[in-house]
């Protein structure tokens, strides 16, 4: 059953102040999530990803365009932007800045946990044991401070946080980002753990493919979303993208997807030119190799190839 809703959903903001400039961190976004699926949104640096996510969150309100949560249209029902405060939990890309730095981790966790699920004493206190011991964290930790725990200790007490309430969804925003790399095994593999054991849908973020691809896998499937300025530009399984990538944006990601040995996936990259978001027509512009005048003057209309998605001119458009 469908949980989230985004009908042509567009964030605009406005930088500078003496030489100002319109930037659409979102632009005419539709998309919809099941409850208990996995999601991946993959794009580069400033494609809208955490925008995405704050919008998810009824952090950000869209400049135009319509979110419903559970069928409720969220700008319009203050009592939907509440159950979101519950229903809909984040775990942050850097995890040290996620916590007080001058609250223990028992009391960082507590919080959340007074305030939607009321407990108290012993049954808070059982809680939060049980809470670390989900996330693989020993009970000792409790009254440690952020600063004497390691980067994958603290992600895990967010996580912790983040499900203490039991909600319906969880977006993790590039979570193993800033993390050693002998933690995030580990990370993705707690939260696709979690996702199977709480029946939650889960919304990975990422900017690099190997973790999408891991992620894919540790969720038997995942439904991926691409977005490059702004724009959806295509839409499928994790796996089909790989295999297959529709939309030059997405083809230039899986070719100069790096292995496990240190390899390119294939040269085909090489035929990208560099640039920036083109803010007429197919943000891609600029970048694309196959860039013909339509691309320049409109965004294309999304293509349907195969139960896929995709913007492109090369498929119809
Ligand atoms: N509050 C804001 N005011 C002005 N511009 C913003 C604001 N938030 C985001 N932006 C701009 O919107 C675009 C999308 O930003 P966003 O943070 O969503 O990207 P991202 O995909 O999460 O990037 P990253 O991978 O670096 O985290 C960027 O150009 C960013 O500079
Ligand atoms: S719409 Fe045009 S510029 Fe954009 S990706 Fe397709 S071919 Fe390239
Ligand atoms: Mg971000």
């Amino acid at each position: 059953m469908e949980i989230i809703r985004l009908d042509d959903l567009t964030v605009r903001f406005t930088q500078g102040s003496f030489n100002k400039r319109i930037i659409y961190a979102l632009r005419d976004v539709s998309l919809s999530i099941n409850e208990n699926e996995a999601v991946t949104i993959l794009g580069e640096s400033g494609a809208g990803k955490t925008t995405l996510a704050r919008v998810l969150l009824a952090l950000e309100k869209p400049t135009s365009g319509k979110y419903l949560f559970m069928g409720r249209n969220v700008w319009k029902d203050r009592k939907a932007r509440k159950l979101i405060r519950k229903e809909v939990q984040y775990i942050y890309q850097d995890p040290i800045s996620a916590l007080n730095p001058s609250k223990t981790i028992g009391s960082s966790l507590s919080y959340p946990i007074k305030k939607h699920l009321k407990l108290k004493g012993e049954a808070l206190r059982s809680k939060i044991f049980e809470l670390l011991n989900a996330v693989g964290l020993d009970e000792s930790i409790v009254d440690r401070y952020p600063s004497q725990l390691s980067g994958g200790q603290l992600q895990r007490v967010n996580i912790a946080r983040a499900i203490s309430v039991n909600p319906k969804v969880l977006i993790a925003d590039e979570p193993v980002t800033m993390l050693d790399a002998s933690y995030r095994i580990g990370i993705i593999d707690l939260l696709a753990d979690l996702k199977k054991k709480m029946n939650m849908t889960l919304v990975m973020i990422t900017h690099d493919l190997a973790i999408a691809k891991y992620f894919d896998y540790k969720v038997g499937g995942s439904k991926s979303f691409v977005i490059y300025g702004g724009r959806l530009v295509e839409e499928g399984y994790v796996s089909d993208i790989i295999k297959s990538p529709l939309h030059p944006y997405t083809k230039f990601l899986v070719s100069s997807y790096i292995d496990i040995n240190g390899n390119y996936n294939s040269l085909e990259f090489l035929k990208y030119k560099e640039g920036g978001i083109s803010s007429q027509g197919c943000p891609f512009n600029e970048r694309c190799p196959y860039v013909k005048d339509a691309c320049i003057k409109e965004f294309p209309r999304y293509t349907s190839i195969d139960g896929r998605k995709v913007a492109c001119y090369l498929y119809g458009g």
